[in-house]
């Protein structure tokens, strides 16, 4: 009994050992190509936050103003949809005729106007301040005819 113990815990230890030593080959291996083969170490850090830095990069791209307008498909896709693609916070959602019908028929001035100054827990320009009112004005209308 003793001894069956003893060997399943060489066993254990010895399967350990050729794990860590698989990862100290393969894992070197597994950089080349990603151009960190000669300083692992020294960049390893800025390697790993490299995918997470270009994310945030593209996300405030896509919401910051530069200078051009942003079609309405373009706003909806980076503002409104957080909320109107899946009903979050009560919000009617996009293509949902029933939940549009009676806001429609409120007219599109005074759902533009709403989408700008907000109303209940729907936020002011989605709550992104940074949008002009043509462009809030665009994504209300790519609403509008998604309800139609
Ligand atoms: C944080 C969630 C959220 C975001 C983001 C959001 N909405 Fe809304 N929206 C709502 C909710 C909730 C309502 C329902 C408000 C109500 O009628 O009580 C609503 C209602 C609306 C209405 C109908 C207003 C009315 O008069 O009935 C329009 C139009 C609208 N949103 C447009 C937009 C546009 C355009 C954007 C993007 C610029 C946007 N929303 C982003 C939550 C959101």
């Amino acid at each position: 009994m003793a001894q069956q113990q003893h060997s399943s815990r060489s066993i254990l230890i010895i399967t350990i050992i050729v794990a860590v030593v698989l990862i100290i080959v393969i894992w070197p291996l597994s950089m080349i190509g990603k151009g960190s083969v000669t300083t692992a170490a020294g960049d390893e850090p800025e390697v790993r936050i490299q995918p997470v830095a270009k994310l945030e990069l593209a996300k405030a791209a896509a919401v910051k103003s530069d200078g051009k307008p942003r079609d309405g498909a373009t706003v909806y896709n980076s503002v409104c949809m957080a909320c109107h693609a899946s009903g979050a916070a009560g919000a009617p959602k996009a293509g949902d005729k029933a939940a549009w019908a009676p806001r429609l028929a409120a007219g599109t001035a005074a759902l533009v106007k709403n989408a700008i100054n907000g109303k209940n827990a729907m936020p002011a320009k989605g709550g992104n301040p940074d949008l002009s009112e043509a462009e809030v004005k665009a994504a209300v209308e790519h609403l509008i005819g998604l309800a139609k």
